[in-house]
């Protein structure tokens, strides 16, 4: 077993997920003022730490993905985040990608830049504790979109971001999301999802990344949140894993879902359901991020009187995601 593959597999096994608390610092200050919070550095490292102190988080989550800004934050007793992480027996994971910019020539659609550089950085995260990556790609579902263009953009910069991480060591989560937003079919989230994991794995092929040695982060297959549809959880479980069973190669050792602004409960349902599907060739789990951190963000309110409340709305969610398992 290659040490890649070691790391991809701790990632996915034993009924443990991983955890998105990757929000970049414009999304994370959103947030925390939608619930009252200022939003500071400091109010930001607070909330991490709250999340990552939360008591026996590491029996359903596996890895922890941070930004950049709490990658390089403290925790109160002086420990890196990281080192925090790698005491409590959770692997630390760092976002590396600088965002999702509008496509030239599509304005409607965007790529997720960040490649610039990118050998540099990943090298320092790796020196600073960091065991794997994560980098989105967002394909729209539009009328026309996705474009080509988008498609082959997006999943050209995922290679080229999950090759220069597994050069340096790190297991890349490749993650190309197919947004939610709009009025579409679940047949047509299908579609799409199809094409682009298609797409996706023969780019992967060509920049020599190994597959033992990723994790795939994709959205479920779902109808729009403005579609009239509403599908049965037994309808997306199983439109999800054919979609995947026709896409994604027995090599890649585990799947971990986005949420993607679905409810947390029904992404835990949808979960389990999948699991019922035998014979699954891969490990399918969970790196949600609202589903898991939402209800204790909004149980925190900012108010230390609250952390014991929102740490259990995040250890309840994580052991129900693991049970979904
Ligand atoms: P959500 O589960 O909130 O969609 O976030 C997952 C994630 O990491 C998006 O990049």
């Amino acid at each position: 077993m290659s040490a890649l593959n070691k790391i991809a597999r701790t990632m996915v096994s034993d009924r443990r997920g991983i955890l998105a608390a990757d929000e970049s610092i414009g999304t994370m200050s959103a947030r925390l003022e939608k619930v009252g919070v200022e939003a500071t550095a400091e109010n930001r490292r607070v909330y991490r730490e709250l999340i990552v102190t939360t008591p026996r988080l590491s029996e359903s989550i596996s890895g922890i993905i941070l930004a950049d800004e709490t990658f390089h934050q403290k925790v109160s007793d002086g420990r890196t985040f990281p080192e925090f992480l790698e005491d409590i027996g959770i692997l630390t994971g760092i976002k590396v990608d600088t965002g999702a910019k509008p496509l030239a020539g599509s304005p409607d659609e965007k790529i997720t830049e960040g490649l610039d550089g990118l050998r540099e950085r990943v090298t320092d995260y790796v020196r600073l504790g960091a065991t794997f990556a994560k980098w989105r790609a967002v394909i729209t579902i539009g009328e026309d979109e996705p474009s080509a263009r988008a498609v082959r953009a997006n999943v050209h910069a995922l290679a080229r971001y999950a090759g220069l991480c597994q050069e340096a060591g790190l297991v890349p989560i490749v993650e190309p999301e197919v947004l939610m937003d709009g009025d579409h079919s679940l047949e047509r989230c299908r579609q799409v999802t199809t094409a682009v994991l298609e797409s996706l794995f023969e780019e992967l092929d060509l920049m020599r990344v190994r597959l033992d040695g990723i994790v795939l982060k994709p959205n479920m297959v779902v109808a729009g949140t403005g579609s009239p549809e509403r599908p049965t959880v037994d309808e997306v479980a199983k439109a999800t894993v054919e979609t995947l069973r026709e896409t994604v190669p027995s090599s890649v050792p585990g799947i971990a879902f986005l949420s993607g602004g679905q409810s947390p409960e029904l992404a835990t349902r949808h979960l389990g359901a999948m699991q019922k599907l035998d014979p699954l060739p891969w490990e399918l789990t969970y790196s949600f991020g609202r589903a898991l951190v939402g209800p204790a963000l909004e149980a925190w309110r900012g108010d230390e009187a609250n952390r014991a409340a929102a740490q259990n709305a995040l250890s309840e969610r994580a052991v129900a995601n693991a049970a979904a398992r």
